[in-house]
This record gives C-alpha cells, sequence and structure tokens, in this order.
C-alpha cells in the first residue's frame, strides 16, 4: 500500500527568475490558486493523507502561511527544509525519517496533471507492493523530460534523461511510486554531469532489476507544465477555461478532503474564516450550503 506522500518544492525557481527570487515558484499563483495545491490535490485524490513537503532552505515560514501544519484538511502536513538543491533523489535521503518503513510516492511540486481516470489509475496503484512505478504521457517534445522506450508488451526498455533524439514521444511524469529501497537505492547514486543526482538513474536501477512498471495517462488526461513563464501562463488559462465553463474548481483542496469525508462543515467554515473574502471563500460557502 501507499500511504504516504511527498512534494518536493525545493529548488531555486530559477527559469522563473525575477519572480522566484523572493518567493517559492510552488507558492506562484496557477490561475486562482498557488501551485502547490495542484500536486496536492493530486495526492488527496488518491487517498493520501500522511504528507511531507520539502522545501527550499529558508523558505518555511512561505509555506505554513498558507500550508501550515496544523491544517483544515483533515491530512497530516510534515515539512523539510532542502538545505542545497542536488536532485530530486534528495527527496528520499531528507524524507529518510518520514518513510519510515513504508512505501512512498513523490510527486513534483510543480507538476499539474488534471482528468477523471488519472484519480481512477492513481487509487488502482495505490495497492502497489515492491518495485517502482512511473507515470508516462504522451508529449511534442520528449527532449525536455525524461523519456521511457516501451516494447509491443508496454515493458520499459530504457530511461533516458532528456535525451537529444528519441523514437519515444513518452515523457515521464513527476509522479512516482516507490517500495521502501528506494532509501538504500538513493544513497548509492552518484551525481550526473551535471552535478545532480537523477530520477533517471534512480528509476534504472529498479529497472535493471525488473522492478520498474509503466502506468500510462493517455490522451484523455492532461499533464502540463509550468516550467517557463509561457507554460505557466498556458496552464492558468486551461484551469480558468475549465473553472469558468463548469463552475467547479481544480484542486480545491478542502472542497476534496470534505468529499473524501475527512472534514466535516465545521473545519470549511474555519477555511473560510482562515481565507477571508475572497472568491475562493465563497465557493467553499457554496459547497456547504
Ligand atoms: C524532472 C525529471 C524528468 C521528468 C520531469 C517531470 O526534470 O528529471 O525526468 O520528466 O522532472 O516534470 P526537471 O524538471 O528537473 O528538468
Amino acid at each position: 500500500m501507499i500511504r504516504k506522500g511527498i512534494i518536493l518544492a525545493g529548488g531555486l525557481g530559477s527559469r522563473m527568475s525575477p519572480l522566484t527570487k523572493a518567493i517559492n515558484k510552488q507558492l506562484l499563483p496557477l490561475y486562482d490558486k498557488p501551485l502547490i495545491f495542484y500536486p496536492l490535490s493530486i495526492l488527496m485524490l488518491a487517498g493520501i493523507k500522511d504528507i511531507l513537503i520539502i522545501v527550499s532552505k529558508g523558505q518555511l515560514g512561505q509555506f505554513r502561511k498558507i500550508l501550515p501544519e496544523k491544517n483544515n484538511l483533515g491530512i497530516k502536513i510534515t515539512y523539510k527544509e532542502q538545505p542545497k538543491p542536488a536532485g530530486l533523489p534528495q527527496a528520499f535521503t531528507i524524507g529518510e525519517k518520514f518513510i519510515g518503513k513504508d512505501n512512498v510516492s513523490l510527486i513534483l511540486g510543480d507538476n499539474f496533471f488534471y482528468g477523471q481516470s488519472l484519480t481512477n489509475t492513481l487509487k488502482k496503484n495505490l495497492k502497489f507492493k515492491t518495485g517502482a512505478k512511473i507515470f508516462l504521457h504522451p508529449v511534442k517534445n520528449p527532449h525536455d523530460y525524461g523519456v521511457a522506450n516501451i516494447n509491443t508488451k508496454k515493458k520499459v526498455i530504457r530511461l533516458k534523461e532528456k535525451p537529444k533524439i528519441t523514437q519515444s514521444n513518452l515523457a515521464v511524469t513527476g509522479l512516482y511510486f516507490f517500495d521502501n529501497k528506494v532509501i538504500e537505492f538513493s544513497k548509492k547514486l552518484k551525481p550526473s554531469k551535471r552535478g545532480e543526482f537523477e530520477i533517471i538513474d534512480l528509476l534504472n536501477i529498479y529497472r535493471k532489476k525488473n522492478k520498474l512498471k509503466a502506468e500510462f495517462i493517455g490522451r484523455g488526461g492532461a499533464w502540463l507544465d509550468t516550467g517557463n513563464i509561457d507554460d505557466f501562463y498556458n496552464a492558468s488559462n486551461f484551469i480558468a477555461a475549465i473553472e469558468n465553463r463548469q463552475g467547479l474548481k481544480i484542486a480545491c483542496i478542502e472542497e476534496i478532503s470534505f468529499r473524501n469525508k475527512w472534514i466535516t462543515k465545521k473545519e470549511i467554515n474555519q477555511a473560510i474564516k482562515f481565507y477571508g473574502n475572497c472568491d475562493y471563500s465563497k465557493y467553499l460557502k457554496l459547497l456547504i450550503k
């Protein structure tokens, strides 16, 4: 089972500077909410209530203001600081104590996923026992991501970080499930040419042991990039279009908790007080009317 999740929200956000000079990228607005609400909502939709958020050094205060440990979400939030960004597998060494003897999921703080089929896929996969699992999605620009080549049996036969040339359009999205061995394997990694520990190297350890499985987020689901400022605005527009058409919010974390029956009207009212007089609060009021 997967009951724990890590959100990696560290990094310097240098591609988004100057916006990220004073503020962590994950706290910038993606349409009407801070970016971090979206990956958090994915873990919550999957039913994960025990969550570690890893933030850059010195940025804990910013996060606690919006997602305090004592929250109205009925979930357990723990924080850890990342002393110096050195690659995604750091999540498992920084998170060693949090993970304990359990399996764990990792989601990158700047990844946006959308689609009902995704929630079902996630729930189905939570029963996962051993190995590692990645979630693949077709993209036009695979060279910007980790890329997976699969064979006719949908088995991953090759994984490469940002290959210049590739036959595959399947990007490795920023959502991963791992068994407890991930801590041990992360400690064995050597820094890559760019001086970082690479998640692809970690996944390749599992692949070589025949312990890597892939799930597919097909074309009915969306995985959007928030890597640079244009991507950020495109993702914002996508969210605006859907929310304004449906009158329903994407990644309203209190709504997810409420529908999961983790909280009651009482906590929703507390959240309304916390956010103050704003559209988000109006939406929450409608929810419990
Ligand atoms: C990282 C991973 C890459 C993955 C991507 C997903 O890339 O290294 O394998 O496809 O996240 O968002 P980065 O964002 O660090 O360039």
